[in-house]
């Protein structure tokens, strides 16, 4: 008997997740581990957030809600969209669901017929790939360039685009390049969206982690036109430190939303009522704490990139958003020591192998660059104390410093 299902064939497990879990493992027996792996923030989830799930708690709240989220969490999240984004929802145009991650995926359960194009600019996130090979569609990979700021071009969009083609997805700022695309950027690649009548899938979970001023827009903004070509997915778990609580959400089309409902009705139903209240505590209250932890980030952005960009062989581009870094490593791949290395085992990915042998031997855990389409480079996760930064880049370090001796 075949017990494996088909649809396995085409995706693999998470990464990034793998990783984590591996120097979590290493760190369990013993092991002096900095990890570069996980994708969340280091800080504690404020105190006001953790009061309104206990009080949501002591209060009932402990049963089935709607299967999309309850009416008091939709509207927290119409006001925040309103106060942050000047855009306008009703209640039928928003969903809420276990994590940014499962809107995602529902969104493309309820979007995708076999064979419909998804555009995914490259370096992209671990899993928009395998949530639309899962749904059945096709990924078609656009690979952009350090150079010009990991950004897609409207150019490149325009020819990437086919009659099958259905959707785009804009992740800004980027896991795992820290890009974000400016309003006028977004303009040049709406053009080409309302040419062609594509729907975007505007990913801005890190919206609230940016840097240096930069003020944040998605392509919905830009008009009452490409608002209906948008559907907007969010959540809590990176601006206000929510991982664990598993909320996301997403605003778009009435259909679709029907639709997604319809597909979470008979999956996970509602997202948990305790962490609903404690999301919509999250988006109704001070909002003081999510501006403290990007400025935190900011300053670990800074130490980071500076440290990286003084090894020999290690380029970096300056983040604009989010709280990775995505040094490049062709110079150091082209080391004697690296070629040696290379030579010597039957890994083809330059980065994997670069992770492997970082991990190993230097007991540093970083991400390989392949995971998000792109070998040259590897993903560290800065959410971390300044300590650990100093220590695993300098680990970093030792290893290139002894690979060009
Ligand atoms: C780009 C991006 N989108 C969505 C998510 C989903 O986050 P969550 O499911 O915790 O809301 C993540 C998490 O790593 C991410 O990096």
């Amino acid at each position: 008997m075949e017990w494996n299902a088909r649809r396995l064939d085409v995706i693999e497990p998470s990464p990034t997740l793998a990783i984590s879990a591996k120097a979590a493992e290493l760190k369990k027996k013993g092991e002096d581990i900095v990890s570069f792996g996980a994708g969340e923030p280091d800080f504690e989830t404020p105190a006001h957030i953790k009061e309104a799930a206990k009080k949501a708690i002591d209060k009932g709240q402990t049963r089935y809600t709607a299967v999309s989220g309850t009416v008091e969490l939709k509207n927290a999240i119409i006001t925040k969209f309103k106060r942050d984004n000047g855009l306008e929802y009703s209640t039928n145009q928003i969903i809420v669901g276990t994590g940014g991650k499962q809107v995602i995926y529902n969104f493309f359960l309820a979007t995708l017929n076999p064979g419909d194009e998804v555009i995914i600019p490259a370096p992209y996130w671990v899993s928009y790939a395998d949530i639309v090979r899962l749904a059945e569609g096709k990924a078609v990979i656009l690979p952009t360039k350090k150079e010009e700021g990991f950004l897609l071009s409207p150019e490149q969009l325009e020819k990437a685009i086919t009659p099958k083609t259905k959707v785009l997805i804009l992740n800004s700022p980027s896991n795992p390049t820290g890009a974000a695309y400016s309003r006028s950027q977004l303009e040049a690649l709406g053009k080409v969206v309302l040419k062609h009548k594509i729907m975007v899938l505007s990913d801005d979970i890190y919206e609230c982690i940016n840097f240096d001023g930069f003020q944040f827009s998605n392509i919905a903004m830009l008009s009452p036109e490409l608002k209906e070509l948008t559907f907007v997915a969010n959540g809590v778990s990176k601006a206000y430190s929510m991982t664990g609580w598993r909320i996301g959400y997403g605003a778009g089309p009435v259909d679709i939303i029907r639709n997604m409902d319809t597909i979470q009705s008979q999956s996970t139903s509602n997202p948990s009522s305790i962490s609903q209240a404690a999301a919509e505590a999250a988006l109704t209250g001070d909002q003081d704490c999510v501006a403290e932890m990007a400025k935190a980030f900011q300053k670990r952005r800074d130490l980071i990139v500076g440290l990286l960009n003084a090894i020999p062989g290690v380029e970096v581009n300056v983040p604009q958003g989010a709280f990775y870094v995505f040094p490049y490593l062709t110079g150091v791949y082209e080391t004697e020591g690296f070629k040696k290395l290379a030579a010597s085992s039957s890994e083809k990915s330059k980065s994997k192998l670069f992770c492997a042998h970082l991990l190993d031997k230097y007991k540093v855990a970083a991400v390989p660059g392949i995971a998000f389409g792109d070998d040259n480079a590897l993903r560290l996760s800065y959410a971390m104390g300044e300590e650990d930064i100093k220590k695993g880049v300098s680990r970093i370090a030792e290893m290139v410093r002894d690979l060009s001796l």
